[in-house]
């Protein structure tokens, strides 16, 4: 897709669709008053007879004769006063939906997020439609004998109705671009079946991206390095499994040297069977997506590095599979982690951890300025927030606050959930430093999860994302949603905006 701004204005734009705003009350904006005008009432005529009613998302194409624009799209945005980004949103999925069901090539959009223009509305309306097209443009084909879609629509312009360009627009259309296409390969990777996507094919995907941006590079820890640098806990986790395990460590380098890296943390578990204490069958295939995490970690790593910003990153993810075997770890056998402490595995089901608490002191070394880990970790998450929130827990406020703001902001929202100590001692164990589930139940299990992942961060700023019910889809939608890329894309612009 080339993305484009079109300064003409609206009456004289040459693109075969025109998407044009309308509300479910009050007057036509500029741009269709504008067009109304030009083609005899068209508009006005059409909404008269209730053939649109501006309801968010309603979409009507019509066809024009003899101007520059071939048809106009129509598209309802919902009530004037009530008017957000959630319904801009909404209302360009829908007409970018509509547009590909067409032969049409070109397509101008005036809507905005805002009802006046200004720099933030150019930015934020110019970047959604970006992250739009991407999101439903967005087809899974690997594995099927179907080739996929071409899309008739290849230009896609950010329309200004005669308004001067500014570097706003572009800045918005190249973030939403970055964004976008990162989602797109964080879908894919947890979209692909278990059996494709190892922990060496996700080595692959971090190597193109190494050997794309000058800035970014990858080191990969195999199971020999694994053994010498202590990591029991990831081992343990890979012990009965066949395919090799790797820990992935992609840096970008876009601020000072000397400036603390931001560590992203991910899980990458390529399939979780649950070990010896195996899971049922019932929906076990959905476990192919238990490497969301960290296809996270690497998608939210090429967006940083395509949108250049001037921070460091790194994003480490450990990547194994969790099988039953004769080698596979035991329930109650225990394992020395990196950090020394040792752990008593009282289900090789609770296995995210144990790969996160070795990467987690492995990222150490690198002398964080803060880390954020991401993993599908609990079941238990999804009984509490459902597959619209992730879970947030942090020992920081402020970091805390960030993620929660950024989350809003990017229509990919988080909870916050307590840790403390009472939670922490669900996890004593009688024969090792620590457990690594609640021996003695409790409940709590996303709480009482990431409590053990804060044994292995020391003092450092550190926030956990549980993502087990918002990474994927099930049903009949079953796939991978690409979350949490926008949250965490939102929260490093952020950061970067700061310095
Ligand atoms: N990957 C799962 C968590 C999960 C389950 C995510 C279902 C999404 C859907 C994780 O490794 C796991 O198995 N967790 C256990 C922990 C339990 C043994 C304490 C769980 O949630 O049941
Ligand atoms: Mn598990
Ligand atoms: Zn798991």
């Amino acid at each position: 897709m080339k993305f484009s701004i079109s300064t003409a204005k609206v009456t004289e734009t040459k693109s075969s669709c025109l998407i044009l705003p309308i509300f479910e009350d009050g007057q036509l904006n500029k741009a269709p008053k504008l067009i109304d005008a030009a083609n005899g009432g068209i508009i006005t005529d059409f909404r008269r007879n209730g053939d649109i009613k501006g309801k968010v998302g309603q979409c009507r194409i019509l066809p024009i004769q003899n101007k520059p624009y071939k048809r106009v799209v129509l598209v309802g945005c919902g009530k004037y006063e009530e008017y957000s980004e959630s319904q801009y949103k909404k209302a360009m999925t829908s007409a970018l939906k509509k547009l590909t069901s067409t032969n049409h090539k070109s397509a101008t959009s005036f809507l905005a997020v805002g009802h006046k223009s200004n720099k933030k509305v150019d930015y934020r309306s110019a970047r959604i439609m970006a992250e739009v097209w991407h999101q439903i443009s967005y087809e899974y084909t690997a594995t099927n004998s179907k080739k996929a879609k071409r899309f008739d629509l290849i230009r896609l312009s950010f329309g200004t109705n005669g308004r001067k360009r500014n570097p706003e627009m572009k800045k918005g259309l190249s973030h939403g671009n970055a964004i976008g296409s990162a989602i797109q390969k964080v879908r894919y990777l947890g979209d692909l079946p278990a059996n494709v996507c190892t922990p060496s094919f996700l080595v692959k995907e971090a190597r193109k991206i190494a050997s794309k941006h000058s800035k970014v590079s990858l080191k990969v820890v195999n199971e020999p390095e694994m053994k010498k640098l202590k990591m029991g806990a990831l081992l343990s986790v890979t012990a009965g499994s066949v395919e090799p395990s790797r820990l992935i460590i992609l840096s970008y380098q876009g601020g000072k040297s000397k400036q603390k890296p931001i560590a992203i943390v991910g899980k990458g578990v390529t399939f979780d069977s649950g070990g010896i204490s195996i899971k049922s069958g019932h929906k076990m295939d959905e476990m192919k997506f238990d490497m969301c995490g960290g296809a996270a970690a690497i998608g939210i790593l090429q967006a940083v590095a395509d949108l250049g910003l001037p921070i460091n990153v790194m994003s480490i993810v450990p990547a194994c599979e969790n099988l039953p075997s004769g080698n596979a770890t035991k329930p109650g056998d225990i394992v020395t982690s990196m950090s020394g402490q040792t752990i008593e595995v009282l289900n090789t089901d609770a296995e995210g951890r144990l790969i996160l608490a070795d990467a987690l002191t492995y990222c150490q070394r690198f002398k964080p300025k803060l880390i954020i880990d991401m993993a599908t970790l609990t079941g238990a998450c999804i009984v509490a927030l459902g597959h619209h929130l992730s879970g947030l827990m942090s020992n920081s406020d402020d970091l805390a606050n960030k993620l929660l703001a950024a989350g809003e902001a990017a229509g990919d929202g988080t909870w916050r959930l307590p840790l403390g100590k009472k939670y922490m001692h669900q996890l004593k164990s009688n024969f090792a430093d620590v457990g690594n589930i609640s021996g003695g139940g409790g409940g709590a299990g996303t709480v009482t999860a990431a409590c053990f992942l804060q044994k292995f961060v020391n003092d450092i700023e550190w926030a956990h994302l549980d993502i087990a019910g918002v990474a994927w889809l099930e049903g009949s939608n079953k796939g991978a949603t690409g979350r949490p890329v926008a949250l965490m894309s939102e929260f490093l612009i952020q950061e970067a905006n700061k310095l």
